[in-house]
Order: C-alpha cells, then structure tokens, then sequence
C-alpha cells in the first residue's frame, strides 16, 4: 500500500497508518498539529475542527480513509494567513478570547461561515458557531468579534 496522500497546512504528506484511524489522532500524534483538541471525540463540541476542502468538519469523525486526497487546513496553518490576522484582532477587540482548548475551533468555525457568507446576520453566525461549545464564557463577544470581522475584512472573503 503507498500510504494516504492528502495536504496538510498546503504540504503534502503521505500517512502509512490505518484508512480507519482518525483524522483527530493522526493530525495529533504523527503531524504534531496540537491545536486540534480531543474533547467528546463524538462530533458533539468542536474542539477537533479543521478545514477539509474549506469545509469545517470534526476530525474525530473522519478516518483517514476519507482524508485521502484532500486539503486539511489546521490553525497552524490557518494563522499564516489575512484572514487570521484579522479575526485574531477582533476577537482580541471585542475581548472574546477563549481558552485554548476551544478557540482553534472557534476560528476555523468563523473563517468557513465568512468563507461561505461574508455578511451574516447575528442568527447566520450563532447557527455558524452552533457547533463549538464552550462551557464557561457564552457566545455575546465570540459573535461581536465575528461581525467586526466581517465588517473589517470586507474584500478578504
Ligand atoms: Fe471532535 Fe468533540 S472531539 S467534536
Ligand atoms: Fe474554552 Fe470555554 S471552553 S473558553
């Protein structure tokens, strides 16, 4: 078997493993990109987001199988990037900064919201970020940081 090919953070490598392993585990343990977060490894909190072909997915949910030929985007590689910097900024200004067990997903979830719809109502991101749960500061600033985004990264998406 010649491995599973896919992009990761736009290099591409080559996975030697099991087509049923995780997505989640193989991006932690052989790729070391530890912003992917194990939470409920059930699809249920988020904390394991990455961009698969600019769709956000839960890498929990994803054996490696299915990875294959794909471009999977983590914040490592994600904060490379206009964008980044950008919602980096207005989550820092609307004071919305999360714990850094839930941010990566958070950001990811807001860059495939703004990728798909570039002007989203306060309901658009609520339902956007409906996926990434957090337990302890509730949603009011994380959804003000992703309007200003919005609003400050006219033309980005
Ligand atoms: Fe994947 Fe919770 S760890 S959704
Ligand atoms: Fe990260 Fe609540 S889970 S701030």
């Amino acid at each position: 078997m010649d491995g599973i090919k896919f992009t990761l953070n736009g290099k591409e490598v080559i996975y030697s493993g099991s087509a049923t392993d995780r997505l989640l585990d193989v991006l932690r343990n052989n790729y070391h990109t530890l912003s992917v977060k194990c939470g409920c490894k059930e699809g249920e909190c988020g904390a394991c987001a990455v961009l698969m072909d600019g769709v956000l997915v839960n890498s929990c949910c994803v054996a490696m199988g299915a990875a294959a030929g794909t471009s999977v985007v983590t914040l490592e590689g994600f904060r490379e990037t206009e964008r980044f910097a950008t919602l980096n900024k207005a989550f820092g200004e609307a004071s919305a900064v999360q714990c850094g067990f839930c941010i990566p997903g958070m950001v990811l979830a807001a860059e495939a919201l703004l990728n798909k719809n570039p002007h989203p109502t306060e309901e658009d991101i609520r339902e956007g970020l409906s996926g990434n749960l957090c337990r302890c500061t509730g949603y009011n600033a994380i959804v003000t940081a992703v309007q200003n985004a919005a609003k400050e990264g006219n033309g980005l998406w």
